[in-house]
């Protein structure tokens, strides 16, 4: 069987040269007797790759990535949402740094396993920009919880708006040039703009067509980003939306809904098609590279164990901080501010934190599904 795969192109060329089916059968003839030679260079080729897997972050930009910017919402927020977010009290934030600091998790989430990847501290949220220069050097972050590439029913800045937060620093030179040439953006939403969607009402018939503006302004977005000079832009594609606890609930936790990841295959195929698109129409023709947090986490669920240092959760879907019944969630006090939660033994043994969102150990484990996309950056 390789014999074939190696002799068709050479063949073909024979076909074309000569005109001359006798020639080319005999070509073929003669290169699967050399194939074993072939095989070979094969495998040393392999082994090549396999050096290449090990090169440090730093070889495999060809530039030093300098700065990080994010846009997004929660999993990519750092602190931006105000201090009368979720994000802000306990118990969120009691694994990393300890205490509520302003991200949606246990600790530490997607953008500071990215920055760790690009070799930089996680930015800082665009909420301190007037904090001082010396504060600004790994980049920033205008990601805010809630967010989408539309206006979503949370309030907070979408897409378009943190965008152009980031191009009035840019207008003012608090980030120049230089900056943007040698950095990095992780750009990770739209799971808010389907959860707006349905709370909206918004009909099964016509949800193709939202999809399909849904990507259509998000792509319009990454390219106004790489036209600003960021020279590498990463995109989450969307998680398994039907795999989150406020979707697996109904069964215990126990089976993903199949329906709500059917459309979320098509907004990441259609994502596929549109950043091939990009890097086709783009002189750098890795300038775009997707994220696939829908492939990540399935494979985390699916305790694959392929992954260097992953972890085995006992049951993925299982939120470690609960509310006590259905009316109360995550961080919920009565009036009398009783706790009207519960959180699991070990928020380590838990991928999931609360019904939407993983734990710092959850995303550590996306992380290490993710190494092989990331190291296309
Ligand atoms: C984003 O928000 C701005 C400000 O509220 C609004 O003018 C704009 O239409 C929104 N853009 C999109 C794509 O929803
Ligand atoms: C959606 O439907 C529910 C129940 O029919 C209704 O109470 C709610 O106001 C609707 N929401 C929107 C945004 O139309
Ligand atoms: C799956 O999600 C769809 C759309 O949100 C919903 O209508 C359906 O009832 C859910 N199925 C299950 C088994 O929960
Ligand atoms: C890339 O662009 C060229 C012309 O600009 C086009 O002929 C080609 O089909 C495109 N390839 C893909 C994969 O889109």
């Amino acid at each position: 069987m390789p014999s074939f795969a190696l002799c068709k192109f050479p063949c073909l060329l024979a076909k074309m040269e000569a005109h001359n089916i006798l020639c080319s059968l005999l070509c073929c003839f003669l290169l699967s007797i050399l194939s074993g030679q072939q095989v070979v260079q094969g495998s040393s080729a392999q082994h090549h790759h396999h050096h290449h897997h090990h090169r440090t972050h730093r070889h495999l930009f060809n530039f030093r990535p300098t700065k990080l910017f994010v846009f997004g919402d929660s999993y990519a927020d750092t602190g931006n949402r105000h201090s009368e977010a979720k994000s802000w009290k306990f118990p969120y934030g009691i694994t990393f740094p300890g205490k509520p600091a302003g991200r949606f998790s246990d600790g530490r989430v997607l953008t500071d396993y990215v920055a760790k990847f690009v070799g930089l501290k996680s930015p800082i949220p665009y909420k301190w920009r007037k904090l001082g220069v010396k504060y600004l050097k790994n980049g920033m972050n205008f990601a805010y919880g809630g967010t989408g590439v539309f206006d979503t029913v949370v309030f907070g800045p979408n897409m378009t708006t943190q965008i152009e937060f980031f191009q009035h620093l840019i207008k003012d030179n608090v980030f120049t040039a230089t900056d943007l040439v040698s950095s990095v953006a992780l750009v990770s939403l739209a799971g808010n703009d389907y959860s707006a969607y349905s709370a909206g009402n918004g009909s099964s018939q016509d949800l193709q067509s939202f999809i399909n503006s849904v990507v259509n302004q998000l792509t319009v977005n990454l390219k106004v980003i790489h036209g600003l000079g960021v020279k590498k832009v990463a995109v989450t594609a969307l998680q398994p939306l039907g795999c989150l606890p406020q979707s697996t609930a109904t069964s215990s936790f126990r089976q993903c809904n199949g329906s709500q990841n059917s459309f979320v295959n098509v907004h990441n195929l259609l994502l596929k098609q549109v950043v091939a698109k990009l890097n086709n129409e783009t002189k750098d023709d890795s300038a775009f590279v997707i994220l696939d947090l829908y492939a990540s986490f399935m494979s985390v669920f699916e305790n694959k164990g392929d992954h260097p240092a992953s972890t085995e959760f006992v049951n993925p879907l299982k939120p470690c901080c609960m509310g006590v019944s259905s009316e109360y969630f995550c961080g919920s006090e009565d009036e009398k501010g009783a706790k009207k939660y519960t959180i699991c033994e070990d928020p380590e043994s838990a991928f999931f934190w609360d019904t939407v969102h993983p734990t710092q150990e959850g995303w550590r484990a996306v992380y290490s599904a993710l190494q092989p996309t990331l190291e296309q950056l």
